[in-house]
C-alpha cells in the first residue's frame, strides 16, 4: 500500500541554483528515528531556514522499517517523508542494508563477513554481511523492493542511495566459505581451465599448481605471501561482488522508482573496489568530505598536521572531488557527507576553522558538485557517533556549522550558473594499479593512490585545473596528461597516448605487468614502448637516507634504471637519471614526488604551454568558465597574487584565515 501523500509543493518542482544547466543542493543527513516525534517539523523548519533543500534519511534504519521478520512498520516513516516533503525537502532515500538487524544475522549466522584470519566479523555495529551471501543478497534485494515499493513513487522523495559506503570498516573483501565458492566460480568463468590459470599466474613457481578451480583457496591464511596473481585476482573478484550487489539494488529502484537520481556515497582514500564499474550503474556519484579526519588518518607528515589541522590540507577534498567527478557517468557527482565540526574517529578531532565548513561547501561546488550534504543534523546523544558534531548540537541548538550553511547557501544563489570546468592537465589512474601497488609495494609505502594523490597536489599547486580520469578517457581536451603509476597499460590508453599531442608524463612501474601480474617479455614499461623508446632494465626501491641529489630535489624511494636513446633531462650529481625526455614525451624514473616532481610538471606545463600560477602556501584556485575561485587554506591572511587579476564579488583580494574569493571571469 502506497503511503497518503499530501497536496504539497512538489520538491522535485523547487527551483535549485544551477550548475552549468545542471542543478545544485545543499542538503543534510537526518535521522527521524532517534528523535522525538514533535521535533521533526521544527527540524524541517530549520533546515529550509538553513538554505537546505535535500535530506538523506533512512539508511540505517532497518530495525525500525522491519522490527521482525516480514512485519512492516511504516507509519513513522511515513510521516517523516511527509513532514520533510511539506517542508519543501526533496528526500534522498536510503536502502537500509549496510545495518541488517539482529533477527535476520540470527536466522542467517553465516551471512557475515570473515576477516583475513577468518574470524566472523559480528552483529554490533555495521556492515557485517558478506557480500557473497547468496542468502543475504536476496535478503538484501527483498528489502530494497519493499522500501522501493513504499516510495519509489512518492513525489518527495528524488533521489535513492544504495547501501552506505561499500567497504567503509574494511568489508569489501570477505573470507568467508560464501566468498570462496564465489570466487571459484568467478575463476572458472575467467579463466576457462584449472591449466588456463595456472599457465596465466605462473603456478609452476613454488609447485602450487591446481587440477581443478575447486582446488583453489582464498590467498589469505598462507604461510608467506601467495602468489601476486592469485590476490589481484581476489581483488578484482571482491571488487565484482559489490558492483553485483549494488547493480541487484539499482535494478529495483530503476523499476519501482523511474526518473529518480540513483546514487552512493563513496569514501576518501579508499580503493576497496572498482570505483570506475560502480559509477557506470549510478546516475551521480557521491563521496564523503571529512578532511580534518582524513588530514589525521592518512599519511602526511606531522607538520602538515599540525599546519592544517582546522583546516585540512588543500588537496584531500579537491583530490576526491575531481577523482570522483572524473568516475560519474557524465561527470555527475555530489558531496553527501559532509564534515561539520569534529568527528569521532580520527586520532585527534579538531574543530574547524570558523569559515572552513563554508569553504569546503563552496570549493566542491567550484568543482562541479551538484549536491553538497552535511553529516549529520543534530548530533546524537547516544551511540557510536556521540562524540561527532552536526549541524545542530545534541540539546537541538544550533552548532557553529549551522549559520556557515547558510552564508554557503547564500554565497550558491549569488552566484547561479558557474559554467563548466576549464580543462588543463589529465591524471589517469586505475583502480587495479592501486591492487598492483598494495598487492606488491616492493618499497615502504609505494601506492599508486598516494602517486596520483602527489602528481594532482603538484599541479594544483601551478593553479592548473586537474581532472583525475579512468585509461579510457578522451585525453584530446587537456594539454597535458600525467600518467603517475600505471602498471597495467590498457591497449585503449596507448592509443589515446598515440594520438595525444599535448605534453606527456609517464611515471615509474607504468607498463610493468600484464592482466595477471606478469612482467612484460620486452620488460616495461611494456606497451608504452610504442610512445617511448625505452626499456626499464633494472627497478629498486631507496630506503630513506639511499637519495641521489640533484640541482634542489632528488630521487627517493624507487628509481628505475633504462635504456634508452632518450635524453636525459634531470640528472642527479652522481649521474643518475630521474627523467628522460623526447619531444613532449617524458620518462619519469623516480618516484613522483616532493621537489622532483614540482620540476618535472613545471616543465611539462611549461612545455604544454599552460599558464601557472605560483600560489603562495595553502592557497588554491579553481577556475569554471564563469569564475575564478580562490580558497584560502592556510591559518594566515594571504593576498591573492596579481597573475589572478579581477575584483571578488564575494571575498575580497586579502583573504583571511579560511576565507574565499570569488572573482567573475572577464
Ligand atoms: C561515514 C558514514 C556515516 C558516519 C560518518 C561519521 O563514514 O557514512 O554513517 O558514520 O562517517 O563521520
Amino acid at each position: 500500500m502506497a503511503p497518503a501523500r499530501q497536496q504539497v509543493t512538489n520538491a522535485l518542482a523547487e527551483t535549485p541554483v544551477s550548475r552549468d544547466g545542471a542543478a545544485m543542493y545543499l542538503g543534510v543527513c537526518y535521522y527521524p528515528e532517534h528523535w522525538p516525534r514533535e521535533r521533526w517539523e521544527t527540524d524541517a523548519r530549520m533546515m529550509r531556514e538553513a538554505g537546505l533543500s535535500r535530506v538523506r534519511i533512512g539508511e540505517f534504519a532497518w530495525s525500525r522499517i522491519e522490527p521482525e521478520p516480514g512485519r512492516f512498520e511504516w507509519q513513522w516513516l511515513d510521516e517523516a517523508v511527509e513532514v520533510l516533503h511539506a517542508a519543501g525537502l526533496g528526500i534522498i532515500m536510503g536502502t537500509p542494508t549496510a545495518t541488517p538487524p539482529k533477527w535476520l544475522v540470527d536466522r542467517m549466522p553465516d551471512m557475515v563477513a570473515r576477516d583475513r584470519n577468518g574470524n566472523p566479523r559480528g552483529f554490533g555495529s555495521r556492515r557485517h554481511y558478506c557480500f557473497s551471501h547468496a542468502g543475504y543478497r536476496q535478503e538484501a534485494v527483498r528489502i530494497t523492493r519493499a522500501v522501493a515499493e513504499r516510495y519509489g513513487q512518492h513525489p518527495g522523495v528524488v533521489s535513492w542511495q544504495t547501501d552506505n559506503e561499500y567497504g567503509c570498516h574494511d568489508t569489501v573483501q570477505s573470507f568467508s566459505p560464501a566468498a570462496r565458492d564465489a570466487f571459484r566460480r568467478w575463476l572458472a568463468e575467467r579463466y576457462g581451465s584449472a591449466q588456463a590459470l595456472n599457465a596465466a599466474w605462473g603456478n609452476v613457481f613454488w609447485s602450487m599448481e591446481y587440477r581443478s578451480f575447486d582446488e583453489i583457496e582464498l590467498p589469505n591464511l598462507t604461510v608467506t605471501e601467495a602468489n601476486p596473481a592469485h590476490w589481484l585476482a581476489f581483488r578484482r573478484f571482491s571488487s565484482d561482488q559489490v558492483i553485483a550487489f549494488n547493480r541487484a539494488q539499482v535494478d529495483i529502484l530503476r523499476e519501482l522508482s523511474p526518473g529518480r537520481v540513483i546514487t552512493h556515497n563513496a569514501m576518501g582514500f579508499y580503493a576497496g573496489y572498482d570505483h570506475h564499474d560502480l559509477a557506470a550503474d549510478l546516475d551521480v556519484l557521491g563521496w564523503d568530505s571529512y578532511p580534518l579526519g582524513f588530514l589525521e588518518m592518512f599519511r602526511f607528515s606531522d607538520a602538515e598536521k599540525l599546519a592544517f589541522a582546522r583546516q585540512g590540507q588543500p588537496d584531500i577534498a579537491a583530490f576526491h572531488h575531481d577523482l570522483y567527478r572524473g568516475c560519474a557517468r557524465d561527470e555527475r557527482w555530489s558531496v553527501l557527507e559532509q564534515q561539520p565540526g569534529p568527528v569521532n574517529w580520527a586520532r585527534h578531532n579538531p574543530a574547524p576553522l570558523p569559515g572552513m565548513v563554508a569553504l569546503w561547501t563552496l570549493e566542491a561546488i567550484a568543482h562541479g558538485a551538484e549536491l553538497v550534504s552535511y553529516f549529520r543534523w543534530r548530533q546524537a546523544p547516544f551511540a557510536q557517533e556521540q562524540m561527532h558534531a552536526g549541524l545542530l548540537r545534541p540539546d537541538g541548538e544550533p552548532a557553529p556549522a549551522l549559520a556557515e550553511a547558510r552564508s554557503a547557501a547564500d554565497a550558491v544563489e549569488q552566484l547561479g550558473e558557474i559554467g563548466a570546468p576549464l580543462r588543463d592537465a589529465a591524471v589517469v589512474f586505475a583502480y587495479d594499479a592501486e591492487w598492483m601497488t598494495q598487492i606488491q609495494p616492493q618499497g615502504e609505502g609505494l601506492s599508486a593512490l598516494w602517486a596520483a594523490f602527489d602528481c594532482y597536489r603538484a599541479l594544483r599547486k601551478l593553479g592548473l585545473n586537474v581532472d583525475i580520469v579512468p585509461p579510457s578517457a578522451d585525453l584530446s581536451r587537456y594539454r597535458l596528461v600525467v600518467v603517475p603509476c600505471l602498471p597495467i597499460v590498457p591497449d585503449a590508453l596507448v592509443r589515446s597516448l598515440e594520438a595525444f599531442e599535448g605534453a606527456l608524463v609517464v611515471g615509474p612501474r607504468s607498463g610493468s605487468r600484464d592482466i595477471d601480474f606478469r612482467i612484460p617479455d620486452k620488460l616495461p614499461p611494456g606497451p608504452l614502448q610504442l610512445l617511448l623508446p625505452m626499456k626499464v632494465t633494472r627497478s629498486e626501491s631507496l630506503r630513506p637516507g639511499l637519495e641521489h641529489v640533484g640541482d634542489g630535489w632528488s630521487i627517493a624511494r624507487w628509481l628505475d634504471h633504462v635504456e634508452t636513446v632518450m635524453e636525459p633531462e634531470l640528472v642527479a650529481q652522481d649521474g643518475v637519471v630521474a627523467c628522460w625526455k623526447a619531444g613532449l614525451r617524458r620518462y619519469l624514473a623516480a618516484w613522483p614526488q616532493g621537489a622532483l616532481l614540482d620540476q618535472v610538471v613545471a616543465r611539462a606545463a611549461r612545455d604544454a604551454g599552460l599558464r601557472t600560477v605560483e600560489l603562495p602556501e595553502g592557497l588554491r584556485l579553481r577556475r569554471s568558465a564563469r569564475y575564478s575561485f580562490v580558497f584560502n587554506y592556510s591559518a594566515e591572511a594571504q593576498d591573492i597574487p596579481d597573475a589572478i587579476s579581477g575584483q571578488p564579488i564575494i571575498g575580497t583580494r586579502k583573504l583571511p584565515q579560511a576565507g574565499i574569493a570569488i572573482i567573475p571571469n572577464r
